[in-house]
């Protein structure tokens, strides 16, 4: 079921409420405290571009599933651009990108049982669609409406990427995680491409994607080794003036 909301403080946080179940999806025209990763704020101006979260049944997974589910959802925002005519690219973890301008962001939520198993998620998305005019401050943003030069209708994107995330959560369900994986690695930006990452401290290096663990682990090349890195220990850097993407 949709329900919709002139204005939320942040969909992800409703999403949170019992009140909702599983198939749920909350969306709002506006909101107040939106929430972004790493603790940055998610900001958009009413009415231009889409805001929502989807409750998920995610108690089929175990915990050191959780990243099969945030795969899933990737894709589904890569399978609802490609139907528009675009071709996006995961940026580890979970930005959208298309060529190197982020379009959407997800956050996801989860609640763990006592068993270590997952128990229902929030997966809380963002997707720039008609916005045009960006805050300067942001380093590469993108929309549906810059990359095509065209206007869309918001619910119809909606309805579209709620099918094909339907059809991603199906493949979990079914347990085709090879298969997702295969294709979460097809669509993963600068794969196989030298590019620049910085540590906590700032330090900056260089190193090439290799791929992505099934457990979320960037796999990462510095010419002597391939190494895991979790989310909280590497940033990227994009490339061409070097200034760090907010991630
Ligand atoms: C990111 O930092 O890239 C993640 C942004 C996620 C934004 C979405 S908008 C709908 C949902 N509600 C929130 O407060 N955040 C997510």
């Amino acid at each position: 079921m949709f329900h919709y909301f002139d204005e939320l403080a942040s969909t992800i946080d409703e999403a949170r409420d019992p009140r909702y179940a599983p198939g749920d999806v909350i969306v709002a025209g506006h909101q107040t405290a939106g929430r972004g990763q790493r603790g940055h704020t998610w900001s958009s101006p009413p009415g231009e571009n889409l805001l929502f979260s989807v409750v998920i049944d995610s108690s089929f997974l175990r915990a050191d599933q959780q990243f099969m589910l945030l795969g899933a959802v990737a894709l589904a925002l890569v399978d609802t651009f490609a139907l528009y005519g675009m071709d996006a690219r995961i940026k580890w973890t979970n930005d959208i990108y298309i060529g190197d301008r982020k379009i959407t962001g997800v956050l996801i939520d989860h609640s763990l049982c006592s068993d270590g198993r997952m128990s229902r998620s929030g997966a809380g998305i963002g997707i720039n669609v008609n916005q045009r005019l960006f805050d300067p401050a942001l380093p590469n943003p993108t929309s549906m409406a810059l990359e095509t030069g065209m206007e869309f209708d918001r619910h119809e994107v909606l309805g579209r990427f709620h099918k094909c995330l339907t059809a991603r959560l199906d493949m979990l369900h079914s347990g085709a995680h090879e298969e997702l994986m295969r294709d979460y690695h097809s669509r993963i930006y600068r794969l196989g491409v030298a590019s620049r990452f910085a540590l906590p401290d700032g330090t900056l290096f260089e190193a090439t994607i290799r791929g992505v663990a099934p457990t979320g682990e960037l796999m990462l090349d510095d010419g002597a080794e391939v190494k895991p890195w979790l989310f909280r220990e590497v940033s990227f850097v994009i490339d061409g003036n070097f200034k760090q993407a907010i991630i």
